[in-house]
This record gives structure tokens, C-alpha cells and sequence, in this order.
């Protein structure tokens, strides 16, 4: 595991681009695992800016994201469908049709979990997978549980998940309780994982995750196992 500090956000996002945007010169046909939440949004803008001036090409870019809100549609501005398209796909050259993002209106959510699963292992796995990682230490939304789960799966949010996620929300009433995920399976079975987290909240659930025991009650722990981690972090300062 390699473990990069950085000394403020512009910092981080501007390494993990870089990482990123390596990844894609060497593989242009790349399949970049994805993520939401706040701390990647600089990365993107970093991927976009790159993107306009003509240095980095989605052409051929194939994408999977981690997770989705169950009952909310691409058109909702707080779906993580509405989330990637705002903060990269419309502003790249990407074929949006390349681009995934579990079904959140799925009616048959177990049958939506089995065709994601199959669609990651038809693209041949993830090249690179970026994670946040949740204050319960949440990556994609595999909260904490007593066993790690393998497949993509649909989860009933955690209380401190919801609590923290609100923010994007008009109300807590609004997060919806239950989301698809991408499991520890599709998660673990990328080449390279690429971790973010940033700001002093993020601080103690980082150093569980990264130094303590590996267990499902703290489910980014799991990434001790993962030969090819690298972790950007700016925690001490927020
Ligand atoms: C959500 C997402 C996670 C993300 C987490 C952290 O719960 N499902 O993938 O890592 O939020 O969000 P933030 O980066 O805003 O702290």
C-alpha cells in the first residue's frame, strides 16, 4: 500500500488525476471504476480541464460506477447518474453509452445487481477503481455488517450514512434508506484501487481502516488485502 499526503484538497485531487490520467494514456480503452460523493469532485474538474485542452482523451473510456440510490432516476439532481453526467461525462469526450451506473428505478433489484455484476466481468474488471470512504467507513455503500458481501447488492443505508449524507438534500426525510452497490467482489477484483479521503472527520475511520484489524464492521479494511492500493489523504487539516 502506498500512502500519499497531501496539504490541501487541491493537492489531492491534482495527484489522484494524475494517477488517473496516467492510467488512461497507457489503456485508452481503460475501464475506470468511479466514485461520488464530495472528495472526488476536484479529481474530476482536474479530468475535465485536461480533457478541453486536449491532453487526455475518453474516446474510448469505458466506465463503471460503484453505487446508486434506490428509487431516484438519472433525471434527479441527488442520483449518482446525475452526479457523474454534472461532474464528468457531459463535460468529456466520453460515448455516454460506455458509462455505468447501477439502475436505481429497478423494479427486479436482485435481477439489476446480477446484470451489473455480469457487465463489470464482461468488461474485463476494473482497470482502476477509485473509493471515498464513508464516516462508518463505508466504501461504495457496503456499510458495516458482520460479513463482507461479494456481489453487487441492494443495502439499507446506515443511520450515520444517512445523517451524512443529508447535506445534499433539502431534508434528512429526502436520502432514500436503501441503495445498489457494487460488492466487495467487483471492488477487490480491480488492478489498482486509488482511495481518497479528505479532512480531519475522515481522520480515525482512515487509520482503522488502513492499520486495523480487517474486519466487515469497518468494510474499507478489507483493502489490506488488495496488492496494489494507493491512498491519497489529506486529514490533518480541513
Ligand atoms: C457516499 C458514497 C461513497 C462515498 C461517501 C463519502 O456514501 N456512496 O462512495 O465515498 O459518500 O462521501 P464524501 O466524499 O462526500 O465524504
Amino acid at each position: 500500500m502506498k500512502i500519499i499526503r497531501t496539504k490541501n484538497y487541491e493537492e489531492m485531487s491534482f495527484e489522484a488525476a494524475k494517477i488517473m490520467a496516467a492510467q488512461m494514456v497507457l489503456k485508452p480503452q481503460s475501464v475506470l471504476g468511479l466514485a461520488t460523493g464530495s472528495t472526488p469532485i476536484g479529481m474530476y474538474e482536474q479530468l475535465v480541464k485536461w480533457n478541453k485542452e486536449g491532453k487526455l482523451d475518453f474516446s474510448q473510456i469505458r466506465s463503471v460506477n460503484l453505487d446508486e440510490y434506490c428509487g431516484l432516476d438519472g433525471e434527479n439532481d441527488q442520483s449518482y447518474r446525475y452526479f457523474m453526467n454534472h461532474h464528468l461525462f457531459n463535460h468529456v469526450n466520453i460515448d455516454i453509452n460506455n458509462t455505468h451506473v447501477p439502475n436505481g428505478k429497478a423494479v427486479d433489484t436482485k435481477a439489476e445487481c446480477e446484470r451489473y455484476d455480469a457487465l463489470i466481468e464482461s468488461l474485463g474488471g476494473t482497470d482502476i477503481q477509485v473509493l471515498g470512504i464513508g464516516p462508518d467507513g463505508h466504501i461504495g455503500f457496503n456499510e458495516p455488517d458482520a460479513v463482507f458481501t461479494k456481489s453487487t447488492h441492494r443495502v439499507e443505508l446506515d443511520p450515520s450514512t444517512v445523517e451524512a449524507n443529508a447535506r445534499f438534500f433539502a431534508s434528512i426525510d429526502d436520502v432514500p434508506r436503501f441503495a445498489l452497490t457494487m460488492g466487495m467482489g467487483g471492488i477487490m477484483s480491480a488492478k489498482k484501487i486509488l482511495l481518497m479521503a479528505n479532512g480531519t472527520k475522515k481522520k480515525e475511520i482512515l487509520e482503522k481502516a488502513l492499520f486495523g484489524p480487517i474486519t466487515p464492521e469497518i468494510p474499507a479494511s478489507i483493502l489490506q488485502l488488495h496488492p496494489d492500493v494507493t491512498v491519497i489523504c489529506c486529514v490533518e487539516n480541513d
